[in-house]
């Protein structure tokens, strides 16, 4: 493996992901391991991230100087070069011209490791305060550009390397095929991380962990918990029982979608809860979204409660907590320190020990395992659907009536994308229930109902989004079936702003 230490940078994350696609597992860590405790891990490389600090502001986070005498290669990125070179005996000044965006860069040797067989002029993407104006002794200058005559550097022996620039970014041309280099020609790591491996190595992990005691999970009917649940009742079968608190605000046929799969399909052992008229209840001449979210999150804690202490003799409470999640409960760079509470809520006569047999996947690689264990395609590659549900769908007060609409339009919505093949384009598409009525026409009769809201973006990670720009013929389907086959619409409104300054959801 190869070890990443954080130093706070916005692209850690991204490092890590490409190492993982080389097929050589990859963990963020945390900047305050010691040489010795690298070296107990025994990785094949360590990289340093970049980071937001200057080595000279008094808080500067630092690394452990032993860890370049570890004989492991090391690559330092941005920040990491600075620091490397600092701790090493070279110069680090702040930038007379601070370069933030694309440069280009000279190689100045075409043999050199990391660079080996790529083009000698290359585009790549500083984002730098201070740079390196002299290299440590024994380093050599590797590659410069105009406003950063020491843009890479490299001690061969040692096999120490720096890059002033980002190799994770996309906007740098041949970055993947530089951390290539470093992984499989200075570290001679190997490509042997494939998600049987993770397959085998967590079930062994959980059956030693677990032994003969109980293990119980919340089932939401997401991605993340469908996944855990799957790889648990791999690994121990019928000691998990999976609690599904079905709220009544998922999408049409939703959870029986993932009853058939995870529990008729697959064997999981799962306690099925139909809660829908207690969450109705309780959400009753509530209008406020907020409050609506806050009492959904709160029922759904209580119901899943009850259930668990019905069960006797339960030891583990699993949980389908993500890399992304762990990261950002940060790997102590104080910026990305957010807290991340898995247990919340839960009383604390309940002791349970936790299980997170996915903490270290992202995203798509969870949905890779979810296949790879059974779980159907369209189950596990899911737009993204918030823990609210159509609670917060419904604009305003929601009652049953109001929730079917939201739900039956919905199903024509996603039905008629998936038959245009625009699944795969439109990262999240939904239908959303405004509760204004307007006059219309239907045959002869005049009519007073509702209208229906289409919202569909464009998004890498919701962050920010654009309207997704669907085909005429294709809205008009949707508009056209939508007031046909739901009762009470006799409206279709497409929603044209992007985010900011809108929000992907209505409320
Ligand atoms: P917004 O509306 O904030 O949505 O632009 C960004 C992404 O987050 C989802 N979302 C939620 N997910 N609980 C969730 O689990 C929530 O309360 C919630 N609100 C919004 C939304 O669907 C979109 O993918």
């Amino acid at each position: 493996k190869i070890i990443v230490l954080d130093f706070g940078s916005q692209y850690n994350q991204l490092i890590t992901r490409r190492i993982r696609e080389f097929g050589i597992y990859s963990e963020l860590l945390s900047h305050k391991l010691t040489a010795a405790q690298i070296k107990e891990m025994d990785p094949k490389g360590i990289i340093l991230s970049g980071g937001p600090n200057s080595v000279y502001d008094e808080d500067a986070f630092k690394v452990d100087p032993e860890i370049f005498n570890l004989g492991i290669p090391v690559l330092g990125i941005c920040y990491g070069m600075q620091l490397m070179s600092n701790e090493l005996g070279g110069k680090v000044e702040s930038a007379e011209n601070k370069e933030y965006g694309k440069a280009d860069i000279h190689v100045n040797d075409e043999n050199a490791v990391l660079f080996h067989g790529l083009p000698q002029d290359q585009s790549v993407w500083m984002s730098h305060g201070d740079l390196v104006t002299k290299a440590p002794e024994g380093f050599e200058v590797v590659a410069k550009s105009q406003n950063c005559p020491i843009a890479s550097i490299a001690d061969y022996d040692r096999k120490l390397f720096g890059l002033q620039f980002h190799p994770e970014v996309r906007n740098t041309i041949y970055g993947n095929d530089i951390l290539r280099h470093f992984a499989f020609d200075a570290c001679g790591a190997k490509s042997n991380w494939t998600m049987d491996d993770f397959i085998k190595m967590q079930v062994e992990k959980i059956k030693e962990e677990v032994g003969d005691k109980k293990v119980i999970l919340g089932l939401s009917g997401g991605v993340d918990s469908s996944v855990t649940a799957a790889l648990l009742n791999k690994a121990i079968g019928d000691q998990l029982t999976c609690i599904f608190v079905d709220h009544g605000l998922l999408r049409k046929n939703e959870a029986q979608q993932v009853m058939d799969a995870l529990g008729k399909g697959l064997g999981v052992n799962i306690i099925k809860v139909d809660a829908a008229k207690r969450f109705l209840g309780k959400l009753e001449g509530v209008s406020d979204p907020e409050k609506k979210r806050k009492i959904i999150g709160a029922e759904f804690i209580e119901v899943f409660n009850e259930e668990a202490l019905k069960l006797k003799d339960v030891d583990f409470l699993a949980q389908g907590t993500l890399y992304t999640d762990v990261i950002e409960s940060g790997t102590d760079t104080a910026k990305t320190i957010k807290s991340h509470h898995n247990v919340g809520g839960l009383p604390e006569d309940m002791h349970f020990k936790l299980i997170e047999p996915l903490r270290t996947l992202f995203k798509d690689e969870t949905r890779e395992l979810g296949e790879k264990l059974g779980i159907p395609h369209e189950l596990v590659w899911r737009q993204p659907f918030p823990g609210p549900g159509l609670g917060i769908r419904v604009i305003g007060e929601i009652t049953e009536d109001k929730l079917e609409i939201v739900r039956d339009s919905d199903a024509i919505l996603r039905e008629v994308i998936a038959q245009h093949g625009l699944d795969k384009e439109i990262w999240q598409y939904f239908t959303v229930l405004p509760g204004i009525r307007s006059v219309g026409v239907m045959g002869d009769g005049r009519t007073y109902d509702y209208t229906i809201g289409i919202r569909a973006v464009t998004s890498i990670d919701g962050m920010t989004a654009d309207f997704a720009q669907i085909p005429w013929d294709v809205l008009q389907e949707i508009s056209v079936r939508i007031v046909n086959e739901v009762a009470h619409v006799n409206r279709v409104v497409y929603d044209i702003t992007s985010k900011p300054p809108a929000t992907i959801e209505w409320e």
